[in-house]
């Protein structure tokens, strides 16, 4: 197809409508995505080359080059975050041998028994598997190790949400009459895994809100007994059986219908005060005493270069959800003003959810949600038409969630803050006026200097490319009318996902938890621009500026980020690039399958650390052979 030429000069000799066709064709899409990829970053990167930018990625090498010199921050970002992929797919696992030898290097442990029958599960799935995917199991694991297994194992199986997996078949029990089906939801996802599954409890949390935060010294000891349990036994001592849950099983038969749920003392009142003793004794958050006066205004960082940001964009997302490094965070999200539901444990108890803060001790699954084929979630099979067809503009639709918004402390919650944000009439007003708004102030010029900022026309800029607006303002009292709301914020129309992925800036911010439509977002070809303080289960898969855009949880970034991308074509193919880039590596590696695999690697852990000899458990099978 392309004869002697190079890619670049191929590329050179294409007007650029046909390039955007070509696109979209499936003929190219098989004919290698990486040669795909290389075309549109030819066109892409048509500025300065940092060092060292030549890679190889699988059998096909190709060249970024950056002939205009271009200093914005999130070039390197971006170039930062292809070079970090790169490396990352390097590590790629294509059989079984390797895998588990990667396993143990990283683990110190040998795998789980069954780890043969996962990992054959993801060859025939073609799942991409790179051991650091894994990372957040055994994170959210590792307290338990401190634990004794059979207390593990019976407040597991006693919890009132379980699903169980006996004999290779789960079945969910709890009552869910009048709640959401996430029980059915996750049942049946585990019940594709059942069949090679040891057995296993896996109890689950029903409120939205994540409940477990353990006090820092409290985990440190806990994962202290983790560290010292770690070892590689010799073949000869390793166990390759799990021993099951008879013992519990015949012990809550016995107590039949006594048998209570093991409750831990559930704390409610300030969630920031909970946050802060599950902080380490020198992390700024530590002292940091809840907000005094919460009908103030919220304040904003002064000064604030953060490690996890490069001149003042996130480059660690996971870093940036961290509260105990960030204690205006207290008065700048929901969670720490004041959550709807709050019944939180301070003792480590097993209880699985799709989502936490970085403080919380629970075990992370995928999000419910994201096994429904709700399109109300997923935007359904659509994905949005091609880039160069999109709405050229900013698009945010949902509720006023995030916590219970009252006079005194709506101006402190992250989505009312967003929807300000991205209020033209508002943002001019400021301009205007030099003032503030309710939710924010203005980001600081010196910080985020660019001709939009420094002319006063983000207003105006808002005013013609941003849709964005609350579908239910959610007031509290309920018949308060939401008097102390509307002079700054309006009801609007309701966007169906799939409109919305006609514009091609979507921001995505928390809800009551974890916003549930963020892998829609990815999959969709409009570009994600995230905010959270809340973990997931795919967060060591994706990369920031690469498979989506990262904001601050102040979102004092989103101003530049938006005109990063809209200053110019450069910006606009940047755009462009990572949100195809985002729909490609979304589509390889947060299918169902993949959630499956998830899963099922986590109750293989589940069951070993609940078991009596899981100092022995181990899967060894290869090293037999050898
Ligand atoms: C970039 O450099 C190549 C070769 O060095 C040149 O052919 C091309 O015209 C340059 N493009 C721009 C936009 O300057
Ligand atoms: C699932 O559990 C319920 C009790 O909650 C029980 O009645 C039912 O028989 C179980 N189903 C299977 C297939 O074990
Ligand atoms: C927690 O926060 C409240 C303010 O919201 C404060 O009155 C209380 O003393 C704090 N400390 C504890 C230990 O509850
Ligand atoms: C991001 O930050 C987390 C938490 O501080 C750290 O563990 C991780 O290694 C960092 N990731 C990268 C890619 O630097
Ligand atoms: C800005 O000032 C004008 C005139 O003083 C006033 O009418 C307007 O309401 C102000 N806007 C804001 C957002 O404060
Ligand atoms: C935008 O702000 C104005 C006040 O500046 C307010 O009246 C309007 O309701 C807001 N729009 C939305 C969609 O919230």
């Amino acid at each position: 197809m392309l004869g002697n030429r190079s890619p670049r000069d191929w590329l050179a000799s294409l007007p650029d409508s046909r390039i955007c066709s070509l696109r979209w064709q499936s003929i190219l899409r098989y004919a290698a995505v990486a040669f795909v990829v290389s075309i549109t970053l030819s066109g892409i990167f048509l500025f300065r080359r940092p060092e060292g930018f030549l890679r190889q990625s699988g059998s096909h090498y190709f060249e970024y080059f950056w002939n205009q010199t271009s200093d914005h921050p999130i070039d390197q970002l971006i170039s930062d975050a292809h070079t970090y992929h790169e490396n990352l797919l390097k590590d790629r696992s294509f059989d079984l041998p390797t895998a588990a030898a990667r396993y143990r290097e990283r683990r110190d442990r040998h795998p789980p028994p069954g780890f043969d029958a996962w990992f054959k599960y993801a060859t025939e799935h073609d799942a991409i598997i790179v051991e650091s995917f894994f990372d957040r199991i055994y994170a959210d694991i590792a307290p338990f190790w401190g634990l004794d297994p059979r207390t593990t194992a019976e407040r597991a199986a006693s919890w009132d949400y379980v699903v169980r997996v006996r004999n290779g078949v789960a079945n969910g029990t709890g009552d869910t009459t009048g709640k959401v089906p996430w029980l059915q939801l996750w049942t049946g996802l585990v019940n594709e895994a059942a069949p090679w599954l040891p057995d296993v409890d896996m109890p689950i949390n029903y409120m939205d809100e994540s409940r477990v935060i353990v006090p820092w010294e409290d985990v440190t000891s806990l994962l202290e007994k983790e560290r010292e349990s770690r070892s590689v036994k010799s073949t000869e001592e390793v166990v390759t059986e799990y021993s099951g849950l008879a013992p519990i099983d015949a012990d809550i038969a016995a107590k039949g219908d006594t048998v209570e749920p093991y409750k831990p003392k559930w704390w409610g009142g300030n969630y920031w005060n909970l946050t802060q003793v599950a902080c380490s004794p020198e992390s700024p958050s530590r002292d940091a005493t809840p907000i005094e006066n919460i009908e103030q205004l919220p304040e904003f960082p002064d000064h604030w270069d953060p490690e996890f940001a490069y001149k003042g964009y996130v480059r660690n997302l996971t870093a940036a959800m961290d509260p105990c490094t960030q204690p205006h965070l207290r008065g700048l999200h929901g969670t720490f003003i004041e959550p709807l539901t709050m019944a939180t444990s301070k003792e480590i108890i097993p209880l699985f959810g799709g989502c936490k803060l970085a403080v919380n001790n629970e075990i992370l699954i995928p999000g419910a949600m994201y096994l429904t084929d709700d399109p109300f979630y997923s935007g359904g099979d659509t994905h949005g038409p091609p880039w160069k067809q999109k709405i050229d503009g900013v698009v945010w639709r949902g509720v006023a969630s995030g916590g219970r918004n009252k006079k005194e402390n709506w101006a402190h919650f992250q989505r009312h803050r967003l929807i300000e944000m991205l209020n033209g009439t508002t943002v001019s007003g400021m301009e205007e006026n030099n003032s503030r708004a309710m939710t924010f102030e203005m980001p600081p010029v010196e910080k985020y200097d660019f001709p939009r900022r420094r002319e006063g026309t983000i207003g105006a800029w808002l005013e013609e490319h941003s849709n964005a607006g609350f579908v239910n303002l959610l007031c509290f009292p309920g018949d308060s009318d939401c008097d102390y709301v509307r002079p700054y914020l309006s009801q609007v129309e309701s966007v169906p996902m799939m409109e919305q992925y006609k514009y091609k800036f979507i921001p995505d911010a928390d809800g009551n938890s974890f916003s549930a439509r963020f892998r829609g977002l990815l999959l969709s070809t409009s570009l994600p621009i995230k905010a959270t303080v809340y973990a997931e289960w795919h967060d060591a898969r994706l990369v920031p500026w690469l498979h989506f855009a990262p904001m601050d949880n102040t979102f004092q970034d989103l101003y530049a980020i938006l005109d990063y991308f809209t200053r110019d074509k450069k910006g606009d193919k940047s755009a462009q690039f990572i949100a195809e880039e985002g729909q490609s590596w979304g589509s390889k590696v947060l299918r169902r399958e993949d959630m499956l695999l998830y899963v099922w690697r986590l109750l293989l852990e589940f069951a070993r650390v609940c078991d009596e000899k899981r100092d022995m458990l181990g899967y060894i099978d290869d090293l037999r052979t050898a």
